[in-house]
């Protein structure tokens, strides 16, 4: 009899242990409903399974957004999507950290849809200070319109790092001592949205938005940010985040990651700002040579 008590004790024990990690991770995945807020779109941005999952839509009297509750000073933020599929020519997804006003500081992806099995194309920016003029584009080695992919900026004192499925696409670092501007006093909100863009986005705006089509909708699921998060209130900011010891704040591109760099911007790279000296005649941006 005892023994059997003893048994059942430990299945019950064997039982509560997964149990209880499962309610942890549950507990620490995305909520849109916890982290973000619907800015525009009159109900065409929309939160779905518990939170689980956010879907912008577009049709031709509106696109829609959302931005998130909190600002950020410096993190390390994940975000799933999956882009408009089919013929999303003249459509625009943006996902980007900006902060306010005029001298505002802005990390940015951008999609740029396209004809049914034509690519779509991934263009990127910095702007510091208010000035942006940073553009760098790339296709992608995937449809993203099949499955949801993720998107990350590693953002610190030292540097911002653009990545895709984890594999850094993009650098700027903090080159201060050379008198370039670094983001690093402003906080930022994450925003996206979903916009008709028809008249410069795809091949340049030949290729019109088909409103047949619409709605257009782009998803969004499994963000993940482990980030200062910035009080106006007491105008500091808190990284504590109990799962983490914070090490992204010192992260920085080692070797194999400038060299997956290099090789991604050999093969997907359509379009670098560095190389483009037709646009700036009075010689390129410093940080050109600098990287
Ligand atoms: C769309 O497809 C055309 C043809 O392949 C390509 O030149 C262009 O870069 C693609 N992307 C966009 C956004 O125009």
């Amino acid at each position: 009899m005892s023994s059997q008590i003893v048994v059942s004790t430990k299945m019950i024990a064997n039982l509560l242990v997964p149990l209880t990690l499962l309610v942890a991770v549950v507990a620490s995945a995305s909520n849109f409903y916890q982290d973000f807020d619907i800015t525009w779109g009159d109900g065409r941005a929309q939160i779905h399974n518990n939170g689980q999952l956010l879907t912008l839509s577009l049709d031709k009297a509106s696109g829609s957004g959302f931005k998130s509750k909190n600002q950020y000073l410096f993190g390390k933020i994940d975000m799933q999507l999956k882009l408009v599929p089919g013929n999303s020519a003249g459509t625009v997804t943006a996902y980007y950290l900006s902060s306010q006003g005029n001298t505002h500081d802005e990390i940015d992806f951008e999609f740029l849809g396209n004809l049914s099995g034509d690519p779509y194309i991934l263009h990127t920016n910095v702007f510091t200070q208010g000035k942006g003029n940073r553009e760098q584009q790339f296709y992608l080695w995937f449809d993203p319109t099949k499955d949801f992919h993720t998107y990350s900026i590693l953002w610190n004192p030292q540097t911002i790092v653009f990545s895709v499925d984890g594999t850094p696409i993009r650098q700027f670092k903090n080159l201060e001592s050379y008198g370039i501007s670094f983001p690093k006093d402003q906080p930022m909100w994450i925003y996206s949205s979903l916009w008709n863009a028809d008249d410069w986005a795809t091949r340049g705006g030949l290729v019109k938005t088909d409103w047949s089509q619409a709605p257009f909708t782009a998803s969004y699921q499994n963000f993940n940010a482990q980030a200062c998060i910035w009080s106006s209130a007491s105008s500091s900011s808190s990284c504590s985040n109990a799962s983490s010891n914070n090490s992204w704040l010192t992260e920085s591109l080692d070797n194999t990651g400038q060299e997956r760099i290099k090789t991604v911007q050999k093969n997907y790279m359509i379009y670098n700002y560095c190389t483009d000296a037709k646009r700036f005649p009075q010689g390129l941006p410093q940080e050109c040579s600098l990287t």
